[in-house]
């Protein structure tokens, strides 16, 4: 392989708290070690535009400890065709890149796979969502600073709630996967957690508040999963609206809240660990990979294995959240 001397850092998809310590760290490692950084501003899209910057030490001091990314993100339609690509990699040729720290989730390591394997441009993944739901690390970066900005918004909530005895259906971030979901709802009490991974019947839903309401006289939370099978907070609101009576019941759809913020202590350490770990991987000649940490350790896995693989929710909480609610 050829020996790397310049890198391009860039982050992709939706932003997470924390992509900008992963960016900071991996700039600062490159340079240490010698290598020149270009970043690339809004991902693919900035590729095939050619929105590239020189990027040094300095060019990354006090972000820290930002939400968002300063790289800025985007989702590329373009870059999913071929011709696309091939003017990204046109523009990587025109600066010299060597090779690529790329900074996002599972659409963001397919379209850097796509880029080893149509044109051998070596890469490494760093795992930045606030999904959590990438095999090949027990956590992404922003999930922890999500799962806190989710759960000080719904005990917010509860206050009100409980203050009406009403019932709160209260839809987290979670396209596919119900990471956020499950942890919130366990943080914060809720009555009934609904995930993608645990698809509960409407009849099983309805019950079980019932069942909530005649033994606690209370307010009521559900914390349902955008991804749920039920469509989200709103859609099931639509099919309980007749179902409780005395009980009013309101949706709260927190969103893109959840992606923002200041990084907690736990992501910036994630992020500074694994924005240095993907740049000495590439230093060692590794490829295709994506850096993460498994049961505290530092790890690489395949990049393909990060979507292909499911990463399992910790169905044990699922059944705790039931005993203690
Ligand atoms: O992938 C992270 C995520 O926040 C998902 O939880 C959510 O479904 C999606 O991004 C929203 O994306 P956008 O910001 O493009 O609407």
């Amino acid at each position: 392989m050829k020996k790397i001397k310049r890198i391009a850092v860039f982050t992709s998809g939706g932003d997470a708290p924390g992509m900008n310590a992963a960016i900071r760290s991996s700039v600062r490692t490159a340079t240490s070690n010698g290598l020149s950084v270009m970043g690339v501003r809004f991902g693919y899209q900035g590729m095939i535009d050619d929105d590239f910057i020189e990027m040094h030490h300095h060019s990354v001091s006090n972000i820290l400890q930002r939400g968002g990314t300063i790289l800025k993100s985007a989702r590329s339609k373009e870059f999913r065709s071929a011709e696309g690509r091939k003017k990204a990699v046109e523009n990587l040729k025109k600066h010299d890149i060597d090779a690529i720290v790329a900074i996002g989730g599972d659409g963001t390591f397919r379209g850097a796979s796509e880029l080893y394997e149509e044109y051998g441009i070596p890469v490494v993944g760093v795992p930045g969502t606030i999904d959590n739901d990438l095999y090949g690390t027990d956590e992404t970066i922003g999930y922890d600073t999500a799962l806190n900005t989710a759960m000080e918004a719904i005990d917010k909530i509860r206050d009100t709630a409980d203050a009406h005895d009403r019932l709160f259906l209260v839809e987290v971030m979670g396209r596919e996967a119900g990471f956020i979901a499950l942890e919130t709802g366990i943080a914060t009490g809720a009555e009934l957690i609904l995930l993608p991974e645990a698809v509960k019947k409407l009849d099983y839903i309805r019950d079980t508040l019932k069942e909530v309401f005649k033994v606690q006289r209370r307010s009521s939370l559900v914390v349902v999963a955008e991804g749920d099978q039920t469509g989200g907070a709103l859609n099931l609101a639509e099919k309980l609206k007749d179902d409780f009576g005395k009980y009013e019941m309101r949706v709260s759809v927190l969103g893109h809240l959840q992606r923002g913020g200041s990084p907690t202590s736990h992501d910036r350490v994630l992020a500074s660990r694994l924005g240095s770990a993907a740049v000495e991987a590439l230093l060692n000649g590794h490829t295709s990979v994506m850096a993460g940490v498994v049961s505290h350790k530092n790890t690489l896995t395949p990049m393909h294995k990060t979507w292909s693989e499911k990463k399992s929710i910790n169905f044990e909480l699922l059944e705790l959240a039931k005993v203690i609610r």
